[in-house]
């Protein structure tokens, strides 16, 4: 059992394959945090605490008058509350009835399970798999006010992934407001970390912040109403000099999507202090007695292996714990999307015939994107209004579905559901159904209004409206949109009191419908976006298996985005599509055989009007699908190494086969030179004693010098030596190779 508890020591520990976690219920019956790193044996951690007596930190009146040295200031514990004495960053920012600002948990009671346990309403790991899932809860109470914690830890063992969540219960007699509800609270005794974290914007999500974790506090979070395009919910904390193949990290994946804060602080005792939760800026929860608060789930991995390591920890966790449903391993559909091809402009006709020559070329799913319902020809009306335009379809959307099905694919279509134009029949049939604050005009996001999702009613009717719609066409994908920031915070049904609850009432009710959905129909496959990638977190992941990444699809600007996608995310979510070039967003103008072998690191698909390809070019796109179901497997289901920034001369990524049969290493130039000077990587996750032969393959294969094909080295030498990449021969030019033991 990888759960122990030792009653007479106080001493809980959680064990995974190479990790230990450890805390203490000490004579206080505070629960200190002693250690979670490499795995150790379950020895007495508490001793190692240095405690002095430390003037303004003061000490909790159970410690007794002469002991000057126990302070809630300085102790490491496993949650952190607010007003008794604790002056970091907390965990617990409660209000009682009565007005006081104060919570001190004590420990009461644990419970282990050979399970994990799910959280009512809210994304959390699962396990259908034979990975071993345990749960430890630990009941903490404060005794004057009557709130319980019960702190969740939720282990896979084989992934070294530890879960944290918090339930708080009102067992008081008196209504309790809940200002601030972390879902973990994890303190650092010792060690100089870097905080990396993603920040972005839209079209350019996900890039790499990576610094030193200073005195003071450092955070990022949303109060956009989603987790945003403009900082991630997942960040790492890391041994200073750690890299991709070394040194001691941590990260945090939060499984929300909407409003977040991970903050990290280091204190006066050089101790680091790391929360994250829901963000506490617009947050204000009423808990009645009887009543119980869920928080979101964290997902925590430790590896001392450097990142490359924790980032498959997570990869393998969200593809087998976190993604749900029919598609979870299925091979998804290479598929055409009809946006950046035609945008508002098309009929049936026009999509037929694209969906038609695609299907020629090898394309499994045609989808139709933004325009087809309501009164929608530009971005400025109609949502809302979820009935087909049969005028401008030119028939019924049964009819088109059935013409595109009947061409062998798959027909999808797209909704942005959260969503209400002002000039929408909706809007004018229910104005209060909008966020809308009394008095005041609201502000508008591509000229749209959000729908208040945390009434029952709005979320009836979105649900009615897309059953119906996926009950009768014969559709088997849907893209769900959300394309702006949230503001105007005020529902019509919430009273004065409950209004601070609405921003993560909205998720709830999001998840509601996303959870229905789910479950009425089970083969459809969903695909996540906030104009691209605003909601690109583990909690959509677990109801959309697949997220579009970006509305940049420049393919240069996404080996970018790509790499700072896959700290966490693995490449099976990552929607990714081959666009026209110059391209619409970047301007820039990359070869087709780059655009594919960039999109080929996720779904895949072609997002342009396949119509007007040359035959040149529609050659290469046969070749190119066919390429991507050969080493679909190995791409989807192997390990993930980054071989390079995006700011080196070439950006190199690689899939390993998780058997080390085999690896298909991709390398991206940034640009051309004279007399250039080459690439040079190594590569990882193969077999040290095995030999392996470097084929170059793909679109390119034909480009590069007989001198550059065909080595055979060992695993050792391949990860210890490396291999040279013959230089680019076009701008942006890129090479996929094959490293096989096969033949
Ligand atoms: C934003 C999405 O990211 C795009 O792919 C497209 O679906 C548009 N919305 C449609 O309005």
């Amino acid at each position: 059992m990888p759960i122990q508890f030792d009653s007479e020591t106080g001493i809980f520990q959680i064990d995974t394959k190479n990790t230990s976690y450890q805390m203490k219920v000490d004579d206080k019956k505070n629960l200190i945090h002693t250690y979670y790193g490499a795995k150790i044996d379950a020895d007495d951690l508490y001793k190692e605490l240095f405690m002095i007596d430390r003037g303004f930190s003061g000490n909790p009146h159970d410690v007794g008058k002469y002991d000057r040295t126990y302070s809630l200031d300085v102790l490491p514990q496993e949650y952190s509350c607010f007003g008794t004495g604790d002056y970091r960053i907390t965990g617990l920012h409660v209000q009682e009835d009565n007005g006081a600002r104060v919570a001190s948990l004590k420990y009461e009671k644990s419970e282990i399970y050979e399970k994990l346990l799910g959280i009512p309403g809210l994304p959390a790991i699962y396990n259908d798999t034979e990975n071993k899932c345990y749960t430890l809860s630990i009941f903490l109470k404060d005794y004057a006010n009557g709130l319980s914690v019960e702190l969740r830890y939720g282990v896979i063992e084989e992934l070294d992934v530890i879960t944290r969540s918090a339930i708080i219960r009102n067992e008081g007699t008196k209504k309790v407001y809940l200002l601030k509800a972390a879902s973990m609270n994890l303190d650092f005794q010792f060690g100089d970390y870097d905080f990396i974290t993603f920040y972005g914007r839209h079209a350019m999500e996900r890039n790499v912040s990576r610094s030193e974790i200073h005195h003071g506090v450092q955070s990022v979070g949303s109060v956009r109403g989603t987790s945003s395009h403009h900082y991630n919910p997942f960040s790492i904390i890391c041994d200073k000099n750690a890299t991709e193949q070394t040194g001691e990290c941590y990260g945090f994946s939060f499984v929300y999507s909407g409003e977040f804060l991970m903050e990290a602080e280091k204190d006066q005792a050089d101790q680091v202090r790391f929360i994250c939760g829901i963000h506490p800026d617009d947050f204000k929860w009423v808990l009645n007695p009887g009543d119980e608060f869920n928080t979101p789930q964290v997902i925590m991995s430790y590896s001392d292996t450097g990142l490359a390591k924790l980032s498959q920890n997570f990869h393998h966790t969200i593809a087998d714990h976190i993604v749900r449903g029919e598609w979870k391993h299925k091979e998804r559909p290479v598929l055409i999307n009809n946006w950046e091809g035609t945008f508002f402009d098309f009929n049936g006709d026009k999509l037929y015939n694209i969906a038609k020559d695609a299907k020629a070329l090898g394309v499994d799913m045609f989808v139709m994107d933004d325009g087809w319902f309501g009164k929608r020809d530009d971005d400025n009306s109609g949502l809302g209004d979820w009935y087909p335009n049969e005028k401008k379809l030119g028939c019924t959307l049964k009819e088109l579905g059935d013409k595109i099905t009947g061409l062998g694919m798959r027909f999808g279509i797209w909704f942005e559901p959260e969503m209400i134009s002002e000039d929408s029949d909706l809007y004018r049939a229910h104005p209060d159904w909008a966020l809308i604050a009394p008095d005041r005009a609201p502000g508008l996001g591509r000229n749209q209004l959000v729908l208040d999702m945390s009434r029952d009613d709005v979320c009836d009717y979105i649900l009615e409206r897309m059953s119906d719609i996926l009950s009768n066409a014969p559709i088997s994908y849907v893209k769900w949109d959300m394309n702006r920031s949230i503001s105007d915070k005020y529902s019509h049904r919430l009273d004065t009191e409950h209004e601070g609850e609405l921003s993560h009432r909205f998720v709830l009710g999001v998840y509601i419908i996303l959870e229905t959905l789910h479950n009425k129909f089970p083969s459809v496959l969903f695909e996540g976006c906030s104009g691209g990638g605003g909601r690109f977190d583990a909690g959509m992941m677990y109801y959309t298996p697949q997220i579009w990444l970006s509305d940049d699809t420049d393919a240069i600007c996404r080996t970018s985005i790509q790499y700072g996608t896959s700290f966490c995310y693995p490449i099976s979510t990552v929607g990714a599509h081959v666009s026209v070039v110059p391209n619409q967003q970047a301007g820039r103008i990359s070869p087709l055989s780059t655009r594919a072998a960039v999109a080929m690191a996720g779904t895949f698909g072609y997002e342009l009007d396949i119509t007007k390809m040359t035959d040149e070019d529609k050659e290469s796109v046969i070749k190119e699908i066919k390429f991507f179901k050969e080493y679909y497997e190995l791409i989807h289901e192997g390990n993930y190494f980054r071989l390079s920034t995006p700011k080196d001369i070439a950006t190199a990524w690689e899939m390993a086969a998780r058997d080390e049969s085999e690896a298909l290493v991709t390398v991206v130039y940034h640009g051309v030179e004279a007399n250039p000077a080459p690439a040079h990587f190594k590569v990882y996750g193969l077999n040290p004693d095995k030999k392996y032969t470097v084929k170059y393959v793909g679109d390119t294969e034909n480009a590069v010098e007989e001198k550059y094909q065909g080595h055979v080295y060992t695993g050792r030498t391949l990860a210890k030596a490396g291999i040279t990449i013959a230089p680019a021969l076009e701008e942006f030019g890129s090479y996929q190779l094959h490293i096989t033991s096969k033949d």
